[in-house]
């Protein structure tokens, strides 16, 4: 073995993969009983409707060479992604947008007249001193857009009334002065055609490949734990920064994500795969409907029944799946102490969004790790 791959997500099979296809011999281990992280997806038992069991995953980069990467490994459907969200009874198209002002204001302005009435309403905070998130949100796009479509929302994500949370988690509120509600503005955008899971195979589908799923670095009762393996071979780790090094720095803090998943006896039980709840009283922060993120399969998905999931957000304990970084002072000097460590790690390379504790799309994971290849590995 010339490499091990801690983690099968999408940073740990680029670089297995790229090492494998330049004549290394590389094993990757992962705790989890299937490859590829987080991007993960099965056909529901129910249904044969293609669910991502870690959340909805939908592929966008305006980077080429990730681009070019990706399709030598699946080609991508032409899927573009667009959430609307239920407010008081009533459903609106986001990001926020001229669709969305004017029908909530039930008008109907124009790009110059929106832009004034938000600028308007939003005078009554200045963003520079905003003390909490909700100044800043104020301060951003005006108290009545804020209070229908960020307040609740964002206090359900956080558990949190967003008086109490720091400003600096949002910079900017994206508003559009047009009726464009495309959710993502990159160049290429789209599904695997035949899945993820199809996708996250073929990547490790090479004779100098080996997976070993089921087998945690830190279980020393397994073949290429940590004991065993730092310094005798390169290491590429992307497993939790701070379980690494024991939680010697203190422990990072996440959010996770609860799915409660349903199956419905009706052919289309929202008309879209995405819609946001926006107010307090309904616990969930959306519900995603799967059938819709690929209308090319229609006649290959059921017509009498549909499998939704409704999608709970809360603060993550050691025994759940980290999903958003939290990014407290403390979580930020903690990350600062791991980094030193890590620098003291000969030939471990820490990698991917739980070995830097950083949100990252996919186009990003895959990214980062096309570089550590190409600028530290090769
Ligand atoms: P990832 O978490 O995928 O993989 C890490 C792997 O390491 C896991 O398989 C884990 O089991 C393994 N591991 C950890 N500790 C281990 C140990 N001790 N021993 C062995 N194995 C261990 N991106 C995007 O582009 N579009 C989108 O729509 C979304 N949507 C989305 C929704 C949600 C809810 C989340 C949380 C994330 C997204 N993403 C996304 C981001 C996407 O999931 C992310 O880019 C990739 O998962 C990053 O891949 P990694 O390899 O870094 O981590």
């Amino acid at each position: 073995m010339d490499l091990l791959v801690v983690g099968s997500g999408l940073f740990g099979l680029t670089i297995a993969e790229r090492a494998a296809a330049s004549g290394r011999k590389v094993t990757i281990i992962d705790r989890r009983d299937h490859i590829g992280g987080n991007a993960f997806s099965e056909d529901d038992p129910d249904t044969g409707i293609e669910v991502h069991r870690y959340g909805a995953h939908l592929f966008h980069t305006s980077n080429p060479s990730v681009w070019e990467y990706v399709n030598r490994f699946t080609s991508f459907t032409n899927y573009t992604h667009r959430v609307y969200t239920t407010h008081r009874g009533v459903v609106y198209p986001l990001p926020i947008n001229l669709g969305t002002i004017n029908q909530f204001f039930r008008a109907a302005l124009s790009p110059d007249e929106a832009r004034a009435l938000v600028r308007e309403q939003a005078g009554e905070f200045d963003p520079s001193g905003a003390a909490n998130l909700e100044e800043k949100a104020i301060a951003l796009i005006g108290r009545p857009l804020y209070e229908a479509f960020i307040r609740d929302y964002t206090a359900k994500q956080w558990q949190t009334d967003p008086r109490d949370l720091p400003a600096e988690i949002i910079s900017r509120l994206p508003v559009r002065y047009n009726y464009d509600n495309r959710y993502f503005n990159d160049r290429w955008e789209g599904l695997p055609v035949d899945g993820y899971t199809a996708w996250l195979t073929r990547m490790a589908d090479h004779p100098n490949i080996d997976v070993s799923l089921g087998t945690d670095f830190f279980d020393e009762a397994q073949p290429f734990n940590k004991a065993a393996t730092v310094g005798q071979v390169p290491i590429v780790y992307t497993g939790a920064v701070d379980r690494y090094f024991d939680y010697s720095a203190g422990e990072l803090s996440w959010r996770t994500l609860d799915f409660e998943r349903a199956v419905v006896p009706v052919s289309d039980f929202q008309g879209t795969s995405v819609m946001n709840y926006a107010d307090r009283d309904v616990p969930f922060t959306r519900i995603h409907e799967f059938r819709h993120f690929h209308p090319e399969r229609a006649d290959r998905y059921p017509s009498d029944r549909t499998v939704i999931v409704r999608e709970y957000s809360r603060f993550a304990s050691r025994a759940d799946e980290p999903y958003y970084p939290v990014n407290t002072p403390a979580d930020r000097a903690g990350l600062l102490a791991y980094r030193e460590l890590a620098k003291g790690e000969a030939d471990v390379y820490f990698g991917g969004r739980l070995g830097t504790y950083q949100y990252l799309d996919m186009h990003m994971a895959i990214g980062a790790a096309l570089s550590m290849w190409s600028n530290r590995l090769a």
